[in-house]
Order: C-alpha cells, then sequence, then structure tokens
C-alpha cells in the first residue's frame, strides 16, 4: 500500500517522503536578488526539518523584472556560487532543492513597478491596472532563451531540478488565459496556440539540461474567472507537457489577475480550510482527474493539512506527491513531527497573515 513516507524516484532524484514544500516567496533577498543569511537559514531549516523536496519561492530570470520585491533572482552567472552553498547545506540534510522560474507581467505586486512589463496582449489587469505592452515575437523568443539560460544556472548550482511557474495569474499564466491572451498569431487563439510559449520554454531548457534533469510545471487547474483557463484546457497544456517531456506537474488553481478570484478566495492560498476536511486539498478533484490521464506525477498542491486526508487521497487517487505552503512556514519541521505521529494536527489555519508580515513569517510565531 502506497504511503505518504515511500522513498521514490524522479529521474535522477531521489525523494524520501512525498511531501513537497511549495513555493514561498520570502521578500528575504537583496534588491538585486542575491541570498542573505535569513535566506539560508530558511531553506537550511526547512531540511532539517524533514521535508522531502523543497520547491523555492520564484526566482526571476530578467534583472529588470520582478511581480514581488525581494525575490531570489537567477538571471546571471553570479548566482551560481551563492546558490552552491544553498544546495549543498540543503543536501547534507538529505532534503531536494527546486529552483521555480518566473516572469511577473503584469500581476506585479512591486511597487513602482519593474519598467517593462509585458503581456500576451496590451489588455489592462484588473487586479493592478497596468496595461502591459504586448510581447513582440522577438520578445518571446528572447523570453525563452532566459528562461533556458536561468535553468543552466540552476544545473549548475546543483538544484535536483527546475519548475516552470505558469499558475497564478503570472506572465505565462495569462498566455494561457483567453482573457488577457486575445492574440491572433500562433501563441493565441486555440489552447494549443495558447500553451505554445510555455511548451517552448520547456524545450529550451530540455536543450540546455540534460534528460536526467527533472523539469517541473505548476499550472492552474481552472483560473475560476469567466474567459480564464478550465479544467479541460488545463489537462490538454499537462498532456501536450507530458508528450514533450516534462517529469511531473504541480497542480494549484486560481488566477490572481482576476480581481473576483481573490475576492471570492479562489485563489491558490485560500482562507476557510480548517474549517471542515471537506475543505482541505481543494484542488483534488481536477488533479485527481489528470493523474489518471497522464503517467508523470502528479503533485496536488493547496490546503494539504491532516495526513488522514492526504492518505485517502494517495491511496484512491494516482496522485503521487503533495505540496505544502503555509504549513511549513508555521511549522518547517511538520514532517518530523508526522514521522513521529499521524494524528499530529497542522497550526496553520490558513488566515493568510504571513502575507503581511517581513520575511513571509507566520502570525502564531511572531514574539509577543
Ligand atoms: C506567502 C506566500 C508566498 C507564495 N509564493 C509563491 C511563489 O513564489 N510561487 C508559487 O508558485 N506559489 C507561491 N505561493 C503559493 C503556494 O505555493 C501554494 O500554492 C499555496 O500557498 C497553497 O498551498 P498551502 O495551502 O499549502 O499554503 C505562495 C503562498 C504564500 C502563502
Ligand atoms: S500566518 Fe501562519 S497560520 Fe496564518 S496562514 Fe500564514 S502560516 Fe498559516
Amino acid at each position: 500500500m502506497k504511503n505518504l513516507f515511500d522513498y521514490t524516484t524522479i529521474k535522477n532524484m531521489k525523494l524520501k517522503n512525498r511531501f513537497f514544500k511549495a513555493a514561498v516567496w520570502e521578500e528575504l533577498a537583496t534588491v538585486d536578488g542575491h541570498m542573505t543569511d535569513e535566506l539560508f537559514h530558511i531553506y537550511e531549516e526547512l531540511a532539517k526539518g524533514g521535508i522531502g523536496t523543497i520547491f523555492t519561492g520564484y526566482a526571476h530570470v530578467e534583472k529588470d523584472e520582478q511581480p514581488n520585491p525581494g525575490m531570489m533572482g537567477i538571471y546571471d552567472d553570479s548566482f551560481i556560487a551563492e546558490y552552491k552553498k544553498l544546495t549543498d547545506r540543503v543536501h547534507s540534510h538529505g532534503a531536494n532543492l527546486i529552483m521555480q522560474l518566473a516572469y511577473g507581467g503584469s500581476r506585479t505586486n512591486l511597487n513602482p513597478p519593474s519598467p517593462v512589463i509585458w503581456g500576451p496582449s496590451a489588455v489592462e489587469n484588473e487586479t493592478t491596472g497596468i496595461v502591459p505592452v504586448e510581447m513582440s515575437k522577438e520578445n518571446i523568443k528572447y523570453l525563452i532563451k532566459s528562461f533556458g539560460k536561468a535553468a543552466g544556472r540552476v544545473k549548475q548550482a546543483g538544484f535536483d531540478g527546475v519548475e516552470i511557474h505558469a499558475a497564478h495569474g503570472y506572465l505565462l499564466s495569462q498566455f494561457l488565459c483567453p482573457h488577457y491572451n486575445t492574440r491572433t498569431d500562433e501563441y493565441g487563439g486555440n489552447i494549443e496556440n495558447r500553451a505554445r510559449i510555455i511548451l517552448e520554454i520547456y524545450h529550451e531548457i530540455r536543450k540546455t539540461v540534460e534528460n536526467s534533469f527533472p523539469i517541473f510545471i505548476k499550472i492552474n487547474s481552472e483560473d475560476f474567472m469567466e474567459d480564464g483557463l478550465t479544467s479541460e484546457e488545463s489537462i490538454i497544456v499537462s498532456k501536450m507537457l507530458e508528450e514533450a517531456g516534462i517529469d511531473g506537474i504541480e497542480v494549484s488553481g486560481g488566477n490572481d489577475s482576476s480581481p473576483n478570484v481573490i475576492k471570492n478566495n479562489l485563489g491558490a492560498a485560500r482562507t476557510k480550510v480548517v474549517l471542515s476536511k471537506d475543505r482541505e486539498s481543494y484542488f483534488k478533484e481536477h488533479a485527481a482527474r489528470l493523474a489518471k490521464i497522464v503517467s508523470i506525477p502528479v503533485i496536488l498542491t493547496g490546503g494539504n493539512r491532516h495526513i488522514e486526508v492526504m492518505n485517502e487521497i494517495l491511496r484512491n487517487t494516482n496522485i503521487a506527491y503533495f505540496g505544502l505552503g503555509r504549513p511549513m512556514i508555521s511549522e518547517p519541521d511538520l514532517i518530523n513531527q508526522w514521522a513521529k505521529s499521524d494524528y499530529k494536527a497542522p497550526k496553520c489555519v490558513s488566515c493568510n497573515q504571513c502575507f503581511e508580515l517581513y520575511g513571509r513569517r507566520c502570525i502564531l510565531n511572531q514574539k509577543k
């Protein structure tokens, strides 16, 4: 019988359990994206705390573009040495580290925003009010190369894999979304065209890293907005990526470029998760459907809270892994605690106060 503490492998990567730390932007890097002592500390604590595999917070592939301040950078070779130290430290505790790569676009919280704001089309972002510049084909080619070069650095720095962030209403998620992508060329229109940039990024990354190096994607199960990516379309994109050779799909959901998604609690980090166990693991229906269709690993992220709920999903579906975001902010050693007792309830109450606190700390851990 499958178990959350099973030892598994994905390509060259050995995983000591089925838990992934979901990407959490900490706002602790320097203004130009370099590591700080606090960031080293956070990742080391996570690794010590028993998690099998860690996705970093989203890292920017272009120097002058970041959707949030204090993000980690990966836009030039100056990062390789410091990330080598980071991967060495994480590996010394038996955990894997995967870097998440992102481009923000008009869904930016940086104030003032990055100087150049690209979008699939010049459609006003309903959350930020920003009208981006429609990307030319040259811009698209340039960005694809940036992702590829960034992934090469990730590999050189000793990370165990790389993840493309195509969820939550950032640029690649906007390409998938008909509301934000009104292009009439081969990058817009049907879902195959809207997914094209992501497929091309995947192929560029694969050219840069060998076949044994795992590449993941984080994608919305659906956008939960009018004219948004649907669950059926998300499955089509996932299938295309599987056929192209991607190694794992992390399922999330909610397009934060839609204010209704935020207002109606339909985003990736939902509140009120702990009111009942039915509310947990809130993208499980889509992820279970996807996991039946594809034969690569599906990672379910969003609202995973209790061992018994995850065990039931693990045993009754083909979902292979579970991503944990906020519970690992409040308790970086949660997995070690679970290894001792299945019954330990996580401390996180999904209040989302960590979005407001410096360093994305948990409000429950603040000193009085
Ligand atoms: C403070 C904070 C920062 C986040 N930063 C990222 C990020 O950099 N990249 C990403 O894909 N998701 C990010 N997320 C979303 C999480 O990865 C995850 O999808 C979401 O929190 C749901 O999982 P949870 O219920 O276990 O927290 C962030 C979430 C929080 C709370
Ligand atoms: S502040 Fe703490 S309890 Fe609230 S969501 Fe964040 S991690 Fe969970």
